[in-house]
């Protein structure tokens, strides 16, 4: 059976995947904080999918908890699903630049690093794959948040040029969500309403499209048809006012 690692799998968009690969039959490594939390997952997974499930309790904003990922990861796994991340609550300078810190250890360092360790093996069984998961908002100005995310997608697409001569098997895809429910929005205090309804994604429907991307071999995967058009204006608008537009829309937060 193959083997898929997971982070962030405890809630949101990284439940989602857990979930359906298990369903799919892929034995799993589940990655999270909260240790209590991916046990309970785990013995889901085991009694619905008869799959193996190891879980990993670290946190990937610590050097300790990257370094373990990345031991893991280097074991040997067939999928690697970069997905744990956080947002932020205020702007910049209303932001602890320790938690802005966290943000791109979280999100790039984490990120490069189990890449680079789980792609040589990858590379030598000729198949397999990494999802990174990035956002829509890579695609317009939202503070650290979205510039470590267009690095994510920059990041992907770069692996899979570099990789191209070396497998035709392995395949390393960029998944740029719009506003998903989740627990993200909760957790760094967003209202939620300052955002449309028929904005909102389901997580479940949004992983089925990402794997259905990522089996065809798409390097951006932007699932549902308003946020390709929305990403695709991002483009087709001067910079600046797209700037004036980001920095705004979708950013109130409950104190
Ligand atoms: N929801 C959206 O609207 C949306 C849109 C675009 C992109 N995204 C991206 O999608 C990814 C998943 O977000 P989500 O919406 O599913 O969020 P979520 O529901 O809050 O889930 C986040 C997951 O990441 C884990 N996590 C958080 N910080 C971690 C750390 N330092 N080390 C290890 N695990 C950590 C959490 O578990 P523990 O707390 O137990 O560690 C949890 O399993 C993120 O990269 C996010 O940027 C989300």
């Amino acid at each position: 059976m193959p083997t898929a690692l997971v982070t962030g799998a405890t809630a949101g968009i990284g439940a989602a995947f857990a979930r359906r690969l298990a369903a799919d039959g892929f034995d799993l490594v589940l990655l999270a904080r909260d240790a209590a939390r991916l046990a309970k997952a785990a013995e889901e997974y085991r009694a619905a999918h008869g799959v193996t499930v190891e879980i990993l309790p670290a946190d990937l904003a610590t050097e300790e908890g990257i370094t373990a990922a990345e031991i893991r990861a280097a074991e040997g796994v067939d999928l690697l699903v970069n997905n744990a991340g956080f947002g932020q609550h205020g702007k910049f300078l209303e932001t602890a630049l320790a938690d802005e810190l966290d943000m791109l250890k979280v999100h790039c360092e984490a990120v490069l690093r189990l890449t680079h360790a789980a792609l040589p093996g990858m590379i030598e069984r000729d198949r397999g794959g990494v999802i990174n998961v990035a956002s829509v908002a890579a695609f317009f100005s939202r503070g650290t948040y979205s510039a470590t995310k267009i690095w994510v997608v920059n990041f992907s697409e770069s692996v899979q040029q570099d990789i191209a001569g070396r497998s035709g098997g392995v395949h390393v895809m960029a998944l740029c969500p719009g506003w998903v429910h989740t627990e993200f929005h909760e957790r760094s205090k967003m209202d939620k309403a300052a955002v449309p309804d028929f904005m909102w994604l389901d997580a479940d429907t949004l992983v089925a499209a990402a794997v259905r991307d990522f089996r065809r071999g798409v390097g951006v995967s932007v699932p549902d048809v308003k946020y390709k058009a929305l990403v695709g204006l991002s483009k087709a608008i001067p910079r600046g006012l797209s700037n004036r537009i980001s920095a705004r829309s979708g950013r109130r937060y409950n104190q």
